[in-house]
């Protein structure tokens, strides 16, 4: 009977040790996190917080996250707060290191990223230091300044003319990589048009599409994969450590073209008219009317650069993914591009401007691509002061995430959003907010329209001309930036001439 008792403690001891461990480990230390960021808000503030949960001391939710991002359905970790909290479109968290409010809906985006008065920029710590920190660069200029430099940085790829001067290198530099990729057994798709945009990255730049090595593109997606490192831990084996050393040899092989250019352009007796972006940043002054800082230069290089090329080859991959996926949609976009072209004179050489702005089923095509494929994942910015909006309150200091792929997957604003339905955008205008591929506000993407005319031209040549087949279909995609695991690998044969 005695030892039968003690039998029974033994258990009651252990079940006991195993509650509590429970307890400790997945309630208590919660309340930590929640005490932390939350409490010391005092009571006012802290009772007009929004729902959501604080995660983790030290890691917050980011564990969470990025299990969401490694599985194949990355909007299982904005799903998972609205089903706990409800459909309150704004939510509180703490991802990459910050107490964080993420918004979901188009008027909260909208107003987010248009009243800078209230949000300035918040990108997470990794991109700040490999972007070139808090003051030197685009992220960390004063607002009159960053005005400026935008004017400066936008010029080039904005506007009918400047557009049109384009067209022609973008044409042959898709038109001679397609020819290579035929003489290979397979490629890497996005890979290739990674280096088909750095190409006309350096072109606008430098003025010349080779004068950068074409290999800088492997640092370029070291860099990359860093920018929102979770652990920005500068030690080997990180990846926010590989990015580091990435963004040295960038910053090594840009500061050299910059002095070369210096030097030409002392050397040159007769000032030309300078159109090139370097060129542009070296006859900039300052407010105070200094010339600029050259870490600033450098570091605008590598962002412009960086900007304009990663995220355009990922477009243009999953728009080829797409259409390739859907053959009647392929069909009737290949229809229009050959109409274009009976349509022009037998004289004309290549592809006008106002051709590519008659390509109109191709554009629903990119911007239904631009609303699925998620790039980026969200818009980071940070409250200058306390902002309140739908009775809620954004505390000052703390991060914001536009979270502009919830607002794209909403059923409720995009019926059956997992389907690519380029004839969704038939006489469809987006209201406010609700169609942010490229941001919105002050700080919207200079190279919209530059990115959409580079993948107009890239289909053109494709579809016409070759035949694409994908080597493993199914192969899995990897998130935040969405891209195939296999790079996208794919046979690339010639169509027989018709
Ligand atoms: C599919 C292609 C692209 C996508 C999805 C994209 C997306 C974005 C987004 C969402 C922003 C706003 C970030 C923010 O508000 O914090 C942005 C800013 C920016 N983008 Fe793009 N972009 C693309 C192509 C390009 C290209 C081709 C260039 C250059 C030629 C470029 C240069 C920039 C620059 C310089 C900024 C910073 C603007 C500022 O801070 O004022 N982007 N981009």
């Amino acid at each position: 009977m005695a030892s039968k008792n003690v039998e029974l403690e033994l258990v009651w001891l252990i079940l006991a040790v195993v509650v509590g461990a429970y307890v400790f480990l997945s309630g208590f230390p919660k309340k930590i996190n929640e005490w932390y960021y939350v409490v010391r808000l005092g009571k006012k503030k802290h009772s007009s917080l929004p729902p959501g949960d604080m995660g983790w001391p030290f890691i917050g939710n980011i564990v969470s996250f990025l299990r969401a991002f490694r599985s194949h359905d990355p909007d299982s970790f904005i799903n998972n707060l609205v089903h706990r909290y409800g459909h309150t479109e704004i939510y509180k968290t703490s991802l990459f290191g910050n107490p964080s409010i993420i918004v979901c809906s188009p008027e909260l985006c909208r107003k987010v990223l248009t009243e800078d008065e209230l949000f300035e920029y918040g990108y997470p710590l990794s991109l700040n230091k490999l972007l070139g920190g808090e003051r030197k660069s685009l992220h960390g200029v004063s607002k009159s300044e960053h005005r400026n430099l935008r004017k400066l940085l936008s010029s080039p790829i904005n506007g009918h003319e400047s557009l049109s001067i384009h067209i022609g290198y973008i044409e042959e530099i898709v038109v001679s990589s397609l020819e290579e990729w035929i003489h290979t057994n397979s490629i890497e798709l996005l890979t290739e048009l990674k280096k088909i945009n750095f190409k006309v990255m350096t072109r606008i730049l430098m003025g010349s599409a080779d004068s950068i090595s074409e290999s800088m593109t492997n640092h370029y997606a070291r860099l990359f994969q860093g920018l929102l490192s979770p652990l920005p831990i500068n030690v080997p084996g990180f990846t926010f450590h590989r990015a580091l050393q990435a963004r040295k040899v960038l910053v090594n092989v840009i500061q050299a073209h910059l002095d070369e250019r210096r030097c030409k352009n002392n050397d040159d007796p007769v000032p030309n008219i300078k159109t090139d972006v370097i060129d542009l940043l070296l006859e900039a002054k300052d407010e105070d009317g200094e010339k600029l800082d050259n870490e600033l230069i450098v570091n605008l290089l590598l962002g412009f650069l960086l900007a304009g090329h990663e995220t355009t080859a990922h477009a243009a991959t999953w728009l080829t993914i797409y259409l390739h996926d859907h053959p009647e949609i392929l069909q009737r976009v290949r229809e229009e591009q050959v109409e274009i072209v009976t349509r022009r004179s037998s004289s004309q050489k290549g592809l006008t401007l106002n051709e590519i702005r008659q390509m109109e089923y191709l554009s629903k095509a990119i911007d239904e691509t631009m609303r699925l494929c998620g790039m980026p994942l969200a818009i980071f910015r940070k409250a200058t002061d306390d902002v309140y909006v739908n009775g809620y309150i954004i505390p000052k200091g703390w991060k914001v995430l536009v979270w502009n792929r919830a607002v794209h997957m909403n059923p409720e604003i995009y019926s059956n959003p997992k389907d690519f339905l380029p004839s969704r955008w038939d006489d469809h205008k987006p209201k406010a907010g609700s169609f942010i591929p490229f941001g919105a506000g002050s700080r919207t993407c200079p190279g919209a329209d530059l990115s959409k005319i580079e993948m107009c031209i890239f289909i053109h040549y494709f579809l016409l001309n070759y035949r694409f087949e994908r080597v493993n279909p199914k192969s899995p995609v990897v998130f935040p930036s969405p891209s195939p695991v296999d790079n996208c690998l794919a046979r690339i044969t010639k169509l027989p001439t018709p």
